[in-house]
């Protein structure tokens, strides 16, 4: 009884579609099959950027560079500035310019890994910016034989950082640091 019926409407449900669409019931399921794979795959590509885990992990360090108190370090010598370079996401972005130490962290779309200016970051960047130069042999801090020009490009980058960032410590030779004293000054980030 109950299977005559369900024969009967699936009869009037075909008879409906021939007679309204003027199509046989294989193509109606066909067309609505497309239909609904093409709205799946739609819907896929309008994920919610936070559903990534790897965004949700960059938003966590983004908010850490806005609110962490940046870190006095006191004397830094230069390989200890690399540790700084975005390398560790936990640890502050910094850069040096004329003997100064900048956290750059706010800055984190320019220095931070894959930004315009990552090069920068962990490193004495006195030289190439002075010559606006990308050249890694230029992260350094010797400013021998810069022009009157060069080095006023650089005072105005200094007076950019002074401005814009917290200075956090001084770039240091290595063989500077050589007491008790001056490494107290310095606490780990
Ligand atoms: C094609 C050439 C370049 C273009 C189009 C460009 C573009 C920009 C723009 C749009 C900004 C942001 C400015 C702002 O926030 O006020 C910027 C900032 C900056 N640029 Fe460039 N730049 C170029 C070359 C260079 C070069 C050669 C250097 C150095 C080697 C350099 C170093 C910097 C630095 C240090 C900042 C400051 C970022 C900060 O605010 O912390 N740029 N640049």
């Amino acid at each position: 009884m109950q299977i005559v019926g369900l024969r009967h409407m699936y009869g009037m449900v075909t008879e409906a579609i021939r007679d309204y669409m003027g199509l046989s019931p294989t193509a109606f399921i066909v067309i609505v099959g497309v239909m609904i794979l093409t709205y799946k795959i739609v819907c896929g590509m309008f994920v919610a950027a936070d559903d990534y885990k790897a965004v949700r992990d960059m938003n966590a360090v983004y908010e850490a560079d806005m609110t962490r108190e940046p870190v006095q370090l006191g004397n830094v010598t230069e390989e200890e500035l690399k540790a700084y370079d975005g390398s560790n996401p936990q640890k502050p972005l910094l850069m040096a310019i004329k003997g100064q130490i900048y956290d750059v962290s706010r800055g984190r779309m320019f220095y931070g890994p894959g930004g315009p200016y990552a090069m920068f970051a962990g490193h004495d960047a006195t030289r190439a910016l002075a010559l606006m130069s990308f050249d890694p042999q230029d992260l350094t801090g010797n400013t021998e034989g810069l022009s009157e020009s060069e080095l006023d490009v650089l005072e105005d980058w200094e007076l950019k950082f002074n401005e814009k960032y917290p200075k956090v410590g001084f770039l240091v030779p290595k063989a500077a640091i050589v007491d008790d004293d001056h490494l107290e000054t310095k606490k780990a980030v």
